[in-house]
């Protein structure tokens, strides 16, 4: 498979390792230096394109791509206010477009585990939920998307929370995310469920990068030669 990356960072790096030992083929590598690189005859190059860039830059690389009508793979995070243009844009121009807060298969299974324990705790009203994240000094955005993504999974269930505060809770209804920069963490994700009598909490660490770098190849591998939109369950099977 031959592929884009468009950003070359402590991510991009990760990825175009995975992906070589996978045996397939970087055709294009785009970071802030050549951006003016990233165009439609570029990416045709491609049969995909897997794009870590960040918050400020995501939106404008996901709709060149759409606009080439290139198999897209979206880790970048904090630029989903945008998320629907994206998509309106892939289903226009025939692309495909697969994003995910956290591509690591393990972080995908606490998705479906956090899912499942906001289900049991819902009708437990003593308890009080609330949760935290842990990333290195150099994340731009905060709370992290998998941190947004793990809250609004917990806000489906537990309907005393209404909306997701990146503070300590102030309200009743607030669902806390704390966030805290330490490095060289590359995430730690904690949901507690806390009330008079004990506490419940699940945690995912991630030791290293490499779980979401083999996470995006995977869905590289899956998005190739596709159309519309899909998400990581669509890769895993869940
Ligand atoms: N979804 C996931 O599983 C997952 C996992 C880790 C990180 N992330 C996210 O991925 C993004 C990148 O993370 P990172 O740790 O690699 O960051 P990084 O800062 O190490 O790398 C980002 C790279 O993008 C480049 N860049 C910036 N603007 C650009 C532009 N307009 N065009 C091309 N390149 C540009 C920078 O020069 C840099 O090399 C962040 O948003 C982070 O939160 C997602």
């Amino acid at each position: 498979m031959k592929i884009a990356l468009i950003g070359y960072g402590k991510m991009g790096k990760a990825i175009e390792e995975i992906a070589l030992q996978r045996g397939h083929e970087i055709v294009l590598t785009i970071d802030i230096s050549n951006a003016a690189d990233l165009t439609a005859a570029n990416l045709s190059k491609a049969d995909v394109a897997i794009e870590f860039t960040g918050p400020e830059s995501a939106f404008g690389n996901v709709m060149k791509c759409m606009e080439a009508g290139i198999p897209l793979v979206v880790g970048s995070t904090g630029w989903l206010q945008h998320l629907q243009d994206a998509e309106a844009a892939c289903k226009k121009s025939g692309a495909a477009l697969l994003v995910a807060s956290n591509f690591s298969v393990g972080v995908n299974i606490f998705f479906e585990i956090n899912k499942k324990l906001a289900q049991l705790m819902a009708p437990h009203k003593d308890y009080d939920v609330a949760l935290e994240e842990i990333h290195h000094t150099q994340k731009k955005d905060a709370p992290s998307g998998t941190a947004i993504t793990l809250a609004e999974q917990v806000l489906a269930s537990i309907k005393n929370k209404t909306h997701w505060v990146n503070t300590a809770a102030v309200n009743p209804d607030d669902l806390s995310i704390i966030s805290k920069r330490i490095d060289p963490a590359p995430g730690t994700h904690t949901i507690t469920y806390s009330s008079a009598i004990d506490d419940i909490e699940i945690r995912h660490t991630a030791h290293n990068r490499k779980g979401f770098a083999t996470g995006a190849v995977l869905a590289a591998e899956f998005l190739a030669g596709k159309k519309g939109i899909y998400t990581m369950s669509d890769v895993l099977g869940f």
